[in-house]
Formats: C-alpha cells, sequence, structure tokens
C-alpha cells in the first residue's frame, strides 16, 4: 500500500498524527516531488485571484509547500496550523511562516475569532482527513470578507455531501466558485495520477 493509500484510509486524528509523524521527513521527496504535486500551488493561485489577503492562515499546513507557493505570490504575514508537529518542523524550515502552531480542526482551533483576513488548505479537505464539518472553525477565525480557498478531493466531495454543506452555510459565505484541477502534474504515475480536486473559493459574509 502507498502512503497516500494509506492517508486515504485514515479514520481519526489520531491515526493522523501517527501516519505524518512517519511521512514528515520524506513527504517532500518521495510525495510531493514523486507525484508532482501541484495543488498547493493552485490553491495558492486561487487565492490571490479571488482577491485573497493576509494575515493568511495555512491550515492542515503540513511541510509547507503551499506557504512557500504563497511567498513567491508576494504574501509575507502568513501562519501555519497542523495536527502535526513534525510535519510543521519540516514546514519551519522552509522559512515561509510567520508563526507555526498546532491544532485540530475538527475541534476548536487555538486562534481567537476573526483574527485572521484569509485562509488555504491545501490537500486536508480529502479521504481519511478533514470533511464538511470543519467548515464552521474555518469560518469562524478569519475576519467578514476574508477570502478562503480551499481544495476539496473531488470524490470526497461527492462522498461528504459538500454540496449540502455549502447550500446551508447560506449568507455566511458569498462569492462561492469551484474549480475541478488535477492534483498532480503531468509527471505523476500509478492509480492516483489523474485524481481531482474542486479548488474553492469564497468569501466570509458580513
Ligand atoms: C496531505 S497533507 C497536506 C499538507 C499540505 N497542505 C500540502 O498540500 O502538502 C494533510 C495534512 O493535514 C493534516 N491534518 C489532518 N487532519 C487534521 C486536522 N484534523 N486538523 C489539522 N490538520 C490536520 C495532516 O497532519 C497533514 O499534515
Amino acid at each position: 500500500m502507498t502512503d497516500l493509500d494509506s492517508a486515504y484510509g485514515l479514520e481519526t486524528p489520531d491515526d493522523n498524527l501517527r501516519l505524518y509523524r512517519d511521512w514528515a521527513q520524506s513527504y517532500d521527496q518521495d510525495f510531493a516531488e514523486g507525484m508532482d504535486y501541484v495543488l498547493p500551488l493552485r490553491v495558492a493561485e486561487a487565492f490571490r485571484a479571488a482577491g485573497g489577503h493576509g494575515p493568511v492562515l495555512d491550515l492542515g499546513a503540513g511541510t509547507g509547500l503551499c506557504g512557500v507557493a504563497l511567498k513567491a505570490l508576494g504574501f509575507d504575514a502568513v501562519d501555519a496550523c497542523d495536527l502535526s508537529q513534525e510535519m510543521l518542523d519540516v514546514a519551519a524550515e522552509k522559512g515561509a511562516y510567520r508563526r507555526l502552531f498546532t491544532g485540530n480542526m475538527l475541534e476548536t482551533l487555538p486562534v481567537e475569532d476573526a483574527t485572521y483576513g484569509g485562509i488555504v488548505s491545501s490537500g486536508t479537505f480529502t479521504h481519511g482527513h478533514v470533511g464538511p464539518e470543519a467548515l464552521g472553525e474555518v469560518l469562524r477565525v478569519v475576519a467578514p470578507g476574508a477570502v478562503i480557498a480551499l481544495s476539496i478531493n473531488a470524490e470526497h466531495w461527492v462522498a461528504q455531501g459538500y454540496d449540502s454543506a455549502f447550500d446551508a452555510l447560506g449568507a455566511q459565505i458569498t462569492d462561492l466558485t469551484v474549480r475541478e484541477q488535477r492534483i498532480y502534474g503531468d509527471a505523476a504515475t500509478g492509480p492516483h495520477a489523474g485524481d481531482l480536486s474542486r479548488v474553492t473559493t469564497f468569501r466570509k459574509g458580513a
């Protein structure tokens, strides 16, 4: 079983903690480079295209690939939050974040209400990780009008009923856009090479 299949088969935050503790040191080389993982860049581009501004919180930041992409696009006030300290330790070495801290998106994050001007999240709304139940916590920590850019695995979107979840948010969000994009680039191989994500942007309502 590949690391990716193991990740998709996780069931709880404790499962995630164990897997990412062991995967942190090899994630960038074996997974991101090996699979030509382009999704973090797509999320950063979508955030900018939607008019996103800082301070930005990268949720499920992992080893910091989306933070690096945001930095390359000129964003310099970006914080990182992840369940796994080991993943954040790798992210810290990249110098793309102002502050890095652990937190669980499925519980209450260690962040005051309306702290951030924007949110990005790449690769974390997916099988075995977090589902639409995390959207409330995402909205709590951003200011009204903030841009939020999330990648949501396309199969997970259907399985977890994101259409209904976004409908249920009503006026809590505005300007919803959804664009289906490839998670991996042309160099990817294997059964997941053609997997798709719905890169989604919206604003927190007033
Ligand atoms: C596939 S990795 C994506 C990392 C990075 N954003 C990227 O695109 O490379 C998923 C990350 O989500 C984190 N994660 C999983 N469940 C989480 C939760 N409940 N709260 C916060 N982070 C979580 C994992 O620790 C892992 O670092």
